[in-house]
């Protein structure tokens, strides 16, 4: 066994339709692509119409599945409206809502414009608010139950990050909204869960936060205890669990999956990893020492 396999049994997730927003491409694209393989409908959903209608081709034809692609921007509520009424129109329900869209860059803060900052608030936290209102207000008006809000945010939506600040603000946001919707709205039949990645590399998140050669001046793998990046499918693993009917009693949590990354960050004295190990002798000795 190995962790690249794919881990829930056939047909976990038959009878589910799961909207995916930025399912066009790197982890929503692999999300999809595992729904779609346990047997849910899929919509994706982005602004590149293109783009998503050749991922959805090429994951019909790969899994055998139904794959919706959808034009639509999150920053938008009537765009988001319209994008519902499409996939109701072609599944007739909904069952998971997966917020996975997002827009970030690296940069110092005090160069951003007003602009720049809103551009990522307005992707990721107003997104994912525009999408969990008009998703949970339909559910809540329908009284369809067995509903599931799942968020992706990451490890700096508690610890906080220099250089991707409107980032780490709109995360916090999110995980602050799936906190209070999980109980607030479970009274309506939905749960809501957050997962937070470390660093699984993508071309649409490396492009921007690892731009040129920062890749090679910064080996990112180095800051994981566990010393690899995330493969797609472990994501796409534990979402599927998440959005199955096996995590019901999962609700209100944030998983993290980053192979110890932010506590190797946070811990007072991780920093003795550095030490080589013959240097241990000595130190133990001089700290022996001082007991007299
Ligand atoms: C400073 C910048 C900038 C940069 C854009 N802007 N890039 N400012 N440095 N590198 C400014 C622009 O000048 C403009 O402000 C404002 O931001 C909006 O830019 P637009 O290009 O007009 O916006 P838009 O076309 O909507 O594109 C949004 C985007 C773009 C976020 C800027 O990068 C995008 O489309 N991203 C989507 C995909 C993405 O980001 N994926 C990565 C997610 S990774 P002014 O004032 O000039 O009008 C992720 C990982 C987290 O979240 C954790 C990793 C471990
Ligand atoms: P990605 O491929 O760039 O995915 C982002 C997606 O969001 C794209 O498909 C993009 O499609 C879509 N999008 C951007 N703006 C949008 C808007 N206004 N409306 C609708 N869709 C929009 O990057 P990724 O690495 O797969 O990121 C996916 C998620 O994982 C994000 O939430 C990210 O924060 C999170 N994450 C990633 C990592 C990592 O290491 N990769 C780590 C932690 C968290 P269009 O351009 O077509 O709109």
């Amino acid at each position: 066994m190995k962790y690249t396999q794919k881990m829930l049994r056939d047909n976990a997730l038959k009878g589910k339709t799961i909207v995916v927003t930025g399912g066009g491409s790197g982890l929503g694209k692999a999300m999809s692509k595992y729904f779609l393989e346990l047997g849910a409908n899929v919509a994706i959903t982005s602004r590149n119409l293109e783009k998503l209608q050749n991922t959805a081709k090429e994951l019909e034809v790969e899994t055998g599945g139904n794959c919706l692609p959808i034009q639509c921007d999150v920053r938008h509520y009537d765009q988001v409206l319209t994008m519902h009424k499409a996939v109701i129109d072609k599944f007739d329900r909904i069952d998971v809502l997966l917020n996975n869209a997002a827009g970030n860059f690296i940069s110092p803060t005090e160069r951003l414009s007003a602009n720049a900052f809103d551009t990522i608030i307005d992707i990721v936290l107003k997104g994912t608010k525009n999408c969990t209102l008009a998703f949970g207000k339909h559910w809540i008006a329908t009284k369809q139950r067995n509903t599931i809000v799942l968020n992706i945010v990451t490890t700096y939506a508690w610890t906080g990050s220099g250089y991707v600040v409107p980032s780490a603000t709109a995360k916090a946001g999110v995980l602050a909204m799936t906190r209070s919707l999980a109980v607030e709205w479970a009274k309506y039949g939905m749960r809501f869960n957050a997962i937070a990645p470390g660093p699984f590399p993508t071309k649409g998140a490396w492009d921007r936060l690892m731009p040129g050669n920062l890749k090679d001046k910064f080996d990112i793998s180095k800051k994981v205890p566990l010393q690899r990046v995330g493969e797609h499918q472990e994501l796409a693993n534990l979402a599927a669990y998440l959005v199955s009917d096996f995590s019901s009693y999962i609700n209100g949590e944030v998983i993290t999956i980053d192979g110890g990354e932010w506590l190797k960050g946070a811990g007072e004295f991780n920093m003795l990893e550095d030490i080589p190990k013959e240097m241990w002798d000595q130190l133990e000795m001089m700290i022996r020492a001082k007991k007299s």
